[in-house]
């Protein structure tokens, strides 16, 4: 995994969903961790990416179309996949398994609790600095996707704490078993 904010491009981040697409993978299953913008979500809780607001300030497919890839404009509906959201949706989890919008931003930095604020005025329910470069270039070829967030942190009002990578991955990791068992049963399912 290539992250935008370790000074890849955008294309050069996306470059191995393209690569998966090639060797016939037709369903892109993709995690992250996120900050948690909704109130109703507590740190280490889960949430199908249902939509995305890229404020990544960049997109993989800027520069000349790939016209054997897909169109020079692609449409934007319907990116996460339905189906494959009920279908995670019916699998009985010991945690909290909620839905919403992740917003991508470049990073490095966290958030500041202004920054934290306007995103969950925009419609934001998570935000992280990953996915969505990976999510366009996937949704351009035509590939299913769903995108699942461990929410590590929160940028919640009143409940926002200092956060660091160690905070991050620590969440993470308590959240692993969960995650790998929703898409354990996920691809058991397809
Ligand atoms: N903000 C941005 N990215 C993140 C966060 C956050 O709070 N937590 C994990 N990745």
């Amino acid at each position: 995994r290539f992250h935008f904010y370790e000074g890849y491009t955008m294309e050069e981040v996306a470059f191995p969903v393209r690569v998966m697409k090639e060797m016939g993978v037709e369903t892109l299953f993709i995690t992250n961790a996120a900050g948690g913008l909704n109130p109703a979500q507590e740190i280490g809780d889960l949430m199908l990416i249902t939509d995305h607001i890229n404020l990544m300030g960049d997109n993989p497919l800027m520069g000349k179309n790939e016209n054997a890839l897909g169109p020079r404009f692609p449409d934007m509906l319907d990116t996460y996949d339905e189906d494959l959201i009920e279908q995670a949706e019916s699998i009985k989890m010991e945690i909290p398994l909620h839905k919403g919008v992740y917003i991508g931003v470049s990073g490095p930095t966290f958030e500041t609790p202004a920054e934290y604020k306007f995103m969950r005025i925009i419609g934001g329910d998570a935000v992280g600095m990953s996915t969505v470069p990976e999510v366009i270039a996937a949704q351009h070829m035509g590939m299913r996707i769903m995108a699942v967030s461990v929410i590590t942190d929160l940028g919640v009002e009143g409940k926002i704490h200092k956060v660091s990578h160690q905070v991050v991955q620590e969440a993470a990791h308590q959240a692993s078993i969960h995650l790998s068992y929703l898409l354990k049963e996920m691809i058991i399912k397809q």
